[in-house]
């Protein structure tokens, strides 16, 4: 089983709790998921390799290391995951995003898909799916499947707040993907909810509750 990486540095502890405060407007929730995200994308992407290159400083030849592996994708679930881009984006500008449109059918739970565009090389690239919230798991879990049927491989999840039900879910359905969170919430509540979580995070980042 892959692992599960709880992300627990003081800046993203503090930034988290500001966002998971019902006080929090909708532009501070966006502007802290931005900044926690580019803090997350600095841990998520500490094992990508580096290749040796000569270089020329003012002062003389060089040699020095730069990122030499796969090139990467960044695959946020809409519409949270889209709060994710930017900051991540602020540190991997060369990343291709693809899009996965899913909703949670309120009654069942059950994803639903409305939209899949991956970049077209997406077996090639070591991919990050980006979601805030993993709570029954069944968004995360679809999603991941989806990009294995078109041949995505390498594929790590990166979300903010997670229930034990949805790590348990990915860690069943998906063994082969690591789990990045920054925070192993207590429960999930009978709407499926988690608890004490931050409430609905598409609603919040887009002013739509
Ligand atoms: C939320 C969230 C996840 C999903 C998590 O999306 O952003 O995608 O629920 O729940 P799960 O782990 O139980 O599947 P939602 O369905 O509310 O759609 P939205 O982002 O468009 O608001
Ligand atoms: N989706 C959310 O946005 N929040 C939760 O707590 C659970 C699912």
């Amino acid at each position: 089983m892959a692992a599960l990486h709880v992300l627990d540095h003081p800046l993203i502890q503090h930034k988290l709790s500001i966002m998971r405060s019902v006080e929090t407007s909708s532009k501070d929730f966006r502007e802290l998921l931005e900044e926690i995200s580019m803090l997350m994308a600095y841990e998520v992407t500490r094992n990508l390799s580096l290749r040796d290159v000569e270089i020329t400083t003012p002062l003389c030849n060089a040699k020095a290391r730069m990122l030499g592996g796969k090139k990467l994708g960044l695959i946020p679930i809409l519409r949270a995951g889209l709060g994710m881009v930017d900051g991540i984006m602020k540190l991997i500008p060369n990343a291709r995003i693809g899009h996965i449109g899913l909703y949670r059918d309120p009654v069942t739970l059950n994803p639903v898909e409305y939209y899949c565009k991956l970049p077209p090389d997406v077996r090639e690239r070591d991919l990050f799916v980006l979601d805030p919230m993993l709570a029954t798991g069944g968004s995360s879990s679809a999603a991941i499947t989806f990009i294995k049927c078109r041949g995505g491989k390498n594929i790590k999840l990166v979300c903010l707040i997670a229930a034990p039900e949805g790590v348990q879910r990915i860690q069943q359905d998906h063994p082969d993907v690591e789990i990045y969170i920054a925070a192993l919430d207590e429960c999930l509540n009978h709407n499926g909810y988690i608890v004490p979580g931050l409430g609905d995070a598409g609603d919040r980042l887009f002013g739509t509750q």
